[in-house]
């Protein structure tokens, strides 16, 4: 680092090539010599509103956040660093804690009429003054490779979560899909700014520090048990304003697409102070509750991400019928679909959690290739399987934490994703091990402690990883599929190759 320059360095490292603020602790930047605000949050790149892929109506988000100080910002882009367009920018008023002055400004630059798959380059400025220039990639078409990482259950600011950043990072995904409990322990606000942005978002790139991930990266997510810690009147799992004022920083701080039921029959619910909820949906607008289910398409890959909360009846008629409709109308190749609560896991945590059970002859039906879901602190692969519920009658119980579904299973036991690369069912991965402490050390290489009597001893996983952290990457084609599971120290831990004909 002596040898370069910072801004030789954030070249080399990509996203960022300029960068005017400079880290002036406690989560907070500054650009000298200005009176700017200072900045909680350094510029990010969200997905945006787009779900289909549209060439010239392509959309992605630049947002960043603020002290709760007025000023004025111009955002260009473009397909050069000339630029050549201006950006709107919107501005509101957001909760960053506990206590009635801690608010701040969230900010969004909505790019819009983009190619696919290119580059652009953007500018942040305020004040004739140059804050911030990077660049970042819109969505692959189909017939285009695509790689992307997931993990899940990641940002408490432990090493594991660095490590994690880094090595994504060195791996050059397209975007990442995060699956669930993103920020810990509560999905606030004030947890993002102390344990996202600045880990996935951090000017260096070192395995004790993070990445500058988020300035290039489209970050995705999902809904998960975090976000909503608290509990209503009837103990259903709930957002309460009282409790934690900046709640909910999934729908604010996050820009996804709005494809999904804009008033889902289970809905996040929110609790407390009417004015803090009232802020929080200024700020969220038509983001909540509608960005609780969504899908996009990426390359050849179609994927669609789900609310799993305890609160979720997955029976509800209108939203199989969302899912089910959404699911037949891709021509993608690939479907991939994304919830937090695993279906299928031997670990002891969460093993009765199994309320998406019950969607499993409806992925099977409409041609699911692989579930991705977080919540055990491991990395599970399961054997490709069908399954058949014999009794679901837990499923729609939203309250209790006991959601066994037990049923028949049809595994396919000859693919290894080697030599027999064709699977016959889906293959369920919980990948949810991202950072925070992790569950069953003692699981790896212990085939004999992956089974359980409820579901008759059966043997349906291939791979068992809890002796580290990791995280998925996915290489997809349009014929071959590659799953490569990588530890927090970049070894590889797992892979298997899918491929159609
Ligand atoms: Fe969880």
């Amino acid at each position: 680092m002596s040898q370069i320059t910072r801004r030789q360095f954030l070249r080399s490292a990509g996203g960022v090539t300029f960068l005017a603020l400079t880290p002036i602790g406690s989560g907070l930047f500054a650009a000298a010599g200005t009176d700017l605000p200072k900045f909680t949050a350094l510029p990010y790149i969200q997905p945006g509103n787009s779900s289909l892929l549209i060439d010239d109506r392509e959309s992605i988000v630049v947002a960043w956040q603020t002290e709760l100080k007025t000023a004025e910002f111009t955002f260009e882009y473009g397909a050069t660093k000339s630029y050549g367009k201006k950006a709107q920018v919107t501005r509101s008023v957001r909760r960053q804690g506990t206590g009635d002055t801690n608010q701040c400004y969230n900010y969004a630059a909505e790019l819009t009429s983009l190619k696919l798959s290119k580059q652009y380059y953007y500018r942040l400025a305020s004040g004739g003054q140059t804050i911030a220039e990077g660049y970042f990639s819109t969505r692959k078409k189909r017939g285009e490779p695509v790689r992307f990482a997931a993990f899940g259950d990641n940002a408490h600011g432990d090493p594991g979560q660095r490590a994690i950043a880094y090595y994504t990072y060195q791996s050059k995904p397209d975007f990442i899909m995060n699956t669930g409990d993103n920020v810990y322990e509560s999905g606030l606000d004030s947890e993002y700014i102390q344990y996202f942005y600045p880990i996935y978002n951090s000017d260096a790139a070192d395995p004790a520090i993070g990445a500058p991930l988020l300035r290039s990266v489209p970050f995705y997510t999902v809904l998960a048990n975090h976000d909503v810690p608290h509990k209503d009147a009837l103990k259903n799992p709930a957002a309460d304003f009282d409790e934690d004022p900046d709640s909910l920083g999934y729908y604010t701080a996050m820009h996804l697409p709005l494809n999904g039921p804009t008033a889902p029959t289970n809905p996040t619910a929110v609790l407390g102070n009417a004015g803090l909820i009232n802020e929080f949906k200024t700020c969220a607008g038509d983001r909540f509750p509608t960005m609780a289910n969504y899908s996009f398409d990426y390359g050849d890959v179609h994927f669609l991400c789900l609310d799993s909360n305890l609160y979720v009846d997955p029976t509800d008629a209108a939203l199989q019928s969302w899912i089910t409709s959404d699911l037949k109308g891709t021509d993608a190749t690939w479907k991939i679909v994304v919830a937090h609560h695993p279906a299928f896991n031997v670990g002891h945590q969460h093993f009765k959690e199994q309320q998406f059970r019950v969607l499993c002859p409806l992925f099977e039906s409409l041609g699911v290739d692989f579930v991705l879901y977080g919540h055990e602190h491991t990395y599970q692969r399961t054997m490709p399987l069908k399954f058949q519920p014999t009794d679901a009658s837990k499923a729609p119980d939203v309250t209790p934490e006991d959601r066994r579904i037990p049923g028949a299973f049809t595994i396919d036991r000859s693919f290894d994703g080697k030599t027999n690369t064709k699977p016959n069912g889906i293959i369920h991965v919980t990948t949810g091990a991202g950072g925070k402490e992790l569950y069953d050390p003692d699981f790896d290489n212990s085939p004999e402690k992956w089974l359980h009597k409820d579901d008759d001893n059966t043997a349906y996983v291939a791979r068992f990883v809890s002796s580290a952290h990791s995280f998925t990457l996915f290489d997809v084609e349009a014929s071959s599929l590659t799953m490569t599971q990588i530890d927090e120290t970049g070894k590889e831990v797992d892979k298997i190759q899918v491929t159609k004909t």
